[in-house]
């Protein structure tokens, strides 16, 4: 009797991860749209610009992504903002990334509205 639960329990576990691992397969990549990722920075990337970006930076996002953006902040789990793969990507995907967010990334498309401060933003990440 006590064999047979065992059985079921493990039969159990192994269909649990097999759900688990599929699921993270799916929601792994961020799908970024090629219009999105093809869109222009209109905003300038100054000293003004990054200023700004930086001081929203400090206020919204390096909880999670660090003051360095190595993703280490008191909310660590934040992505590594200065990864090559990350540094590869177009200012218009990064913009992308913002605006929808992903798992425990939150999307910033009504938390910050003005589309010129997340132009900020991004001229700023550039800098990490
Ligand atoms: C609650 C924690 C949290 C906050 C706050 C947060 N992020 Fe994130 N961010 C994440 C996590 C976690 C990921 C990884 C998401 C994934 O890939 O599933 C991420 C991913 C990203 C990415 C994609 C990185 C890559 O490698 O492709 C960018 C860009 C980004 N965040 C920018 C920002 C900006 C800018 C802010 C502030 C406006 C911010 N984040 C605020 C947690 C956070």
């Amino acid at each position: 009797m006590k064999i047979k639960f065992f059985k079921v329990g493990i039969a159990l576990m192994l269909f649990f991860s097999l759900v688990c691992f599929m699921s993270f397969e799916l929601i792994g990549g961020w799908n970024i749209p090629p219009s999105a990722a093809a869109k222009k920075n209109p905003v300038k990337s100054d000293a003004s610009s990054k200023a700004n970006g930086k001081a929203e930076y400090l206020k919204s996002c390096k909880m999670c992504h660090g003051a360095a953006g190595t993703g280490n902040g008191k909310m660590a789990g934040g992505s590594n903002l200065t990864s090559k793969e990350f540094k590869g990507l177009s200012d218009g995907a990064i913009f992308y990334q913002i605006n929808t967010g992903k798992g425990r990334m939150p999307s910033y498309k009504s938390k910050i509205t003005a589309d010129n401060s997340k132009w900020n933003l991004v001229n700023y990440l550039r800098t990490l």
